[in-house]
């Protein structure tokens, strides 16, 4: 690996200030020289020869300009002058689905299932998804925060510019509510793009055993028009699925989102083929996540409707899952194909976005771009965020960010270990590169 610029001086190697508590990195404005643009992942505002190094130019927080060396306009040549040394650059990955805002851990159910139990079977049992609601509606926010802090930081720590948050283990009111504040709130601290997802039609409370009904009218009438109306809500998503709600649940859920005009995506096909897809491209799903089950017929539903596949290698990993998604008929489509953590306590305990990019590839035979891709661009699209993020171009806020390896096969290669890297996240440098 080349050397490359030096840390800001202020951030610790996980890019937060001394203290940890909040992410001030100082400002990423100059012109940023000697970099590989990652193919397909950058627009260049001039024309540039393959092996032709290139500068992005940063100036109030925006990428003002990208294309070769030699060809920086005049305009931007007083801002700061800084060194890439022939570093890769990406556009600041895009952690597309997590449940990461949680109390508690289930490192007893992995123990579980080591001894036999399958994910099904620890659900029924009363573990699984009701266990962690135990906890997150035992917390306080304030807890939540502290809980959810760290995880952030590994993931931001790895070059994460935006990251979807879901709700889904409060099941009440307050408790949805507290999980999607300290959601906000993570974002506004540490200075990163959190989009969040309400999922109250995760699990079915204990409470409400055989009134999934009543349960589903109170997400509908109540929980999310509430939700929404304080801010909280950037999208809705249901666990659609045997061991959770039924599709004409899931509909009233996705009327309701519909009516309120919040974008929908959906849990779907991870254990079986419930349709989900099919519904969900009905109504213009931003995405359909998991689908190993996924049908013929759903993939051209979301064909038509723009609807981006999301993979979730980890929790297919941890499941020891064997019926792999759909990915040469998702390919022979053209259907986006997006990579994510998945993170949960349940069934992903991930916190490395490129270890999934590794496993998409390792497990679903993705191409290394097609993996990049769906940590980047593909990823920024199933959050409706697709001309802000997930690219480097001009007119974009300053998301990128530069690695110090020879080719971009080394981002899916590598795992185990974390690439030093510097971030441009929001205008502002953070890194660890040493
Ligand atoms: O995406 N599938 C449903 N939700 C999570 C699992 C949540 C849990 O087990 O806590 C998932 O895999
Ligand atoms: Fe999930």
């Amino acid at each position: 690996m080349t050397a490359f610029v030096s840390p800001p001086l202020g951030t610790t190697a996980n890019g937060t200030t001394a203290d940890g508590s909040s992410a001030t990195g100082a400002s990423a404005d100059g012109i940023w020289h000697g970099l590989q643009l990652a193919e397909g992942l950058a627009v260049a505002d001039a024309a540039m020869a393959p092996t032709a190094r290139a500068s992005i130019v940063v100036q109030q927080g925006q990428i003002r300009w990208v294309g070769p060396d030699a060809a920086v306009p005049p305009a931007w040549q007083h801002l700061p002058h800084r060194q890439g040394a022939g570093a890769l650059a990406t556009p600041g990955l895009v952690d597309c689905h997590t449940h990461l805002v949680y109390g508690g851990q289930r490192a007893n159910e992995f123990a579980m299932r080591l001894a036999g139990a399958t994910y099904e079977e620890v659900a029924q049992a009363g573990g699984g998804i009701v266990s962690s609601v135990k906890a997150t509606s035992a917390a306080t926010e304030d807890e939540l925060f502290a809980q959810a802090a760290p995880r952030l930081q590994a993931l931001l720590a790895e070059g994460v510019c935006a990251i979807e948050i879901k709700s889904g283990y409060g099941l009440a009111l307050e408790h949805e509510r507290k999980q999607l504040r300290v959601a906000r709130r993570l974002g506004e601290v540490f200075g990163v793009t959190v989009r969040t997802t309400f999922l109250g039609a995760h699990a079915l409370p204990p409470e409400y055993a055989g009134r999934s009904q009543d349960y589903i009218d109170l997400v509908c009438n109540d929980m999310l028009p509430a939700l929404a109306a304080e801010g909280l809500v950037d999208a809705v998503d249901v666990f659609c699925e045997r061991i959770a709600f039924t599709l004409s649940e899931t509909e009233q859920v996705f009327q309701t989102a519909q009516w309120l005009g919040i974008p929908v995506k959906l849990h779907a096909e991870q254990l079986s083929d419930m349709g989900g897809a099919v519904l969900a491209a009905r109504y213009g799903a931003l995405s359909c996540d998991h689908i190993e089950h996924l049908s013929a017929e759903g993939i051209a539903a979301m064909k038509a409707a723009g609807t981006v596949a999301v993979l979730l290698p980890g929790a297919y990993y941890t499941l020891r899952d064997t019926h792999l998604p759909p990915i040469q008929a998702l390919r022979d489509a053209g259907v986006p194909m997006a990579v994510s953590t998945d993170h949960n306590p349940g069934t992903s305990p991930a916190l490395s976005l490129l270890l999934m990019a590794n496993m998409a590839c390792t497990l679903f035979r993705l191409t290394v771009p097609e993996s990049l891709a769906g940590v980047t661009t593909h990823a920024a699209r199933a959050l409706g965020l697709q001309d802000s993020h997930g690219l480097i171009a001009s007119g974009r806020p300053a998301n990128f960010v530069l690695w110090p390896v020879a080719a971009a096969a080394e981002l899916a290669y590598w795992f185990g270990h974390k690439p030093p890297c510097t971030i441009v996240r929001q205008g502002r440098v953070y890194g660890d590169a040493a």
